[in-house]
């Protein structure tokens, strides 16, 4: 029996690998507008990193984690997200001694054993970046412009930005014990998994998406109530940034995400047409996460775009958006002279295939359109002796002699077109 891959684990097939890589390229290249660089973070780490910094009353610690022990006996963990080891990357390096702000950003596959549907997979792939050393909500606001300035390159429209503020070790612990006293009263009407997040991370019970819980918890204390006034003014401040900005949010006090290292400003983007797993960019501030794991006092801000779910969105754009010329040589002459022909078209950035089987001419045509040819040079005896090539544009038919020059620049003008 033929071996297949594993549930939600998915093959990026040519054509829809194009569109990655367009949102790659978009991504990074606003990144490098706004200061960052990459940074590469390996796929494993030991399994304490995450339980002290998602947390352990989290689904992600609690259910999801492909955790392993290796040879050794050792507790490993593949990464369910980026941020735990970029920031622990940041305090072995010592990179705040490098500079007072550390603004990075890494792509990879993530992996989380959730119960795979549309835009919910094991292996994932996250694009995200980190900010670490600046307080100000100033930044909070300008990384927010940041990530829509992406989503904007990329033409993805009907997107809405939600934010809140989910306070910090002073105010969030008396939220904290008055929500869990208003869900007490609460407690039969909730599903099993909230009776059971009571206890261990209440705040969770605000975003349960069962429809009975959503009414249990209608009148449910509002964090944003509770806020110290460092929060409150903090909060307000990124508010005032983004209407400054022309940013259009929408506030939502039960916004609490599935990590616990977060600290005041927590946002998300969801899209239309995806269905229940909507949200393509999520991140926010995490202030303590630094010092928690043995680093100095360093307030962060970052997030992570789930690239299947954007590529969903925008993938009928870009798909195959290369132009493919074939290069047909027809005889042993034209072959060989055609090496330098391909090399000279390779160098000046046109993606090109050589036809290396005989047969006749219509028959290669043939292939060159099965091949998803955009453009077919042919080089045969007669266009040989008088040193020039026969270029076809197979979306208008037109087929002209000319030289390797003009070739060259009808290719690159549709390229630049696109
Ligand atoms: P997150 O909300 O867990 O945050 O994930 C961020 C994004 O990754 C989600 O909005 C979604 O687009 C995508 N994603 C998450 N899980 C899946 C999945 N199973 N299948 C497909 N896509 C998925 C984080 O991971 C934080 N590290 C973000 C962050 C960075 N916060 C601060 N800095």
């Amino acid at each position: 029996m033929a071996i297949t891959a594993i549930r939600g684990f998915n093959d990026i097939l040519p054509g829809d690998s194009d569109v990655w890589r367009r949102i790659e390229k978009e991504a990074v290249e606003v990144f490098v507008g706004f200061g960052f660089s990459e940074i590469k973070i390996p796929v494993v780490e030991r399994t304490e990193l995450f339980l002290r910094s998602i947390g352990q009353g989290t689904d992600i610690v609690e259910k999801e984690m492909y955790t392993f022990c290796d040879r050794r006996g050792e507790s490993l963990s593949l990464r369910p997200e980026g941020t735990a080891s970029v920031v622990r990357a940041y305090i072995e390096h010592r990179l705040y001694e490098r500079t007072p702000v550390c603004r990075l950003f890494y792509s990879g596959p993530m992996f989380r054993y959730e119960r795979p549907q549309k835009g919910r997979y094991r292996q994932f792939y996250q694009i995200g970046a980190e900010v670490l050393g600046e307080k100000s909500p100033k930044l909070d606001a300008e990384i927010l412009q940041m990530v829509l300035m992406v989503l904007e390159r990329l033409g993805l429209k009907d997107t809405t930005l939600y934010i809140n503020s989910l306070g910090c070790t002073l105010c969030r612990p008396p939220f904290r014990n008055r929500l869990i006293a208003f869900l007490e009263k609460k407690r039969e009407g909730l599903c099993e998994d909230c009776n059971r997040r009571m206890g261990v991370n209440p705040l969770r019970v605000l975003d349960c998406k069962n429809s009975a819980c959503i009414e249990a918890i209608t009148d449910a204390p509002s964090i944003l109530d509770s806020l110290c006034d460092t929060c409150r003014e903090h909060f307000s401040e990124v508010r005032r940034r983004l209407e400054l900005t022309g940013i259009d949010y929408t506030v939502n006090p039960r916004m609490v995400r599935g990590l616990d290292y977060y600290t005041r400003t927590a946002f998300e983007i969801t899209s239309e047409g995806l269905g229940a797993q909507n949200a393509i960019v999520a991140g926010g501030r995490y202030d303590n996460l630094v010092k928690e794991l043995g680093g100095p006092d360093t307030p962060c801000f970052g997030f992570a775009m789930g690239v299947e779910r954007i590529a969903l969105v925008v993938k009928d754009r870009y798909r195959g958006s290369v132009p493919l010329t074939v290069f047909i040589p027809m005889g042993d002459d034209a072959e060989r002279e055609g090496i330098q022909i391909v090399g000279i078209l390779r160098d000046r950035g046109i993606r090109v295939v050589v036809d290396y089987r005989d047969g006749s001419l219509k028959g290669r045509m043939r292939r060159a359109d099965r091949l998803g040819a955009r453009f077919v040079i042919i080089l045969g005896e007669d266009e040989l002796r008088s040193g020039v090539v026969t270029l076809r544009d197979m979306e208008s038919g037109l087929q002209e002699r000319v030289s390797l020059d003009l070739a060259v620049d009808r290719i690159q003008l549709e390229l630049k077109e696109r």
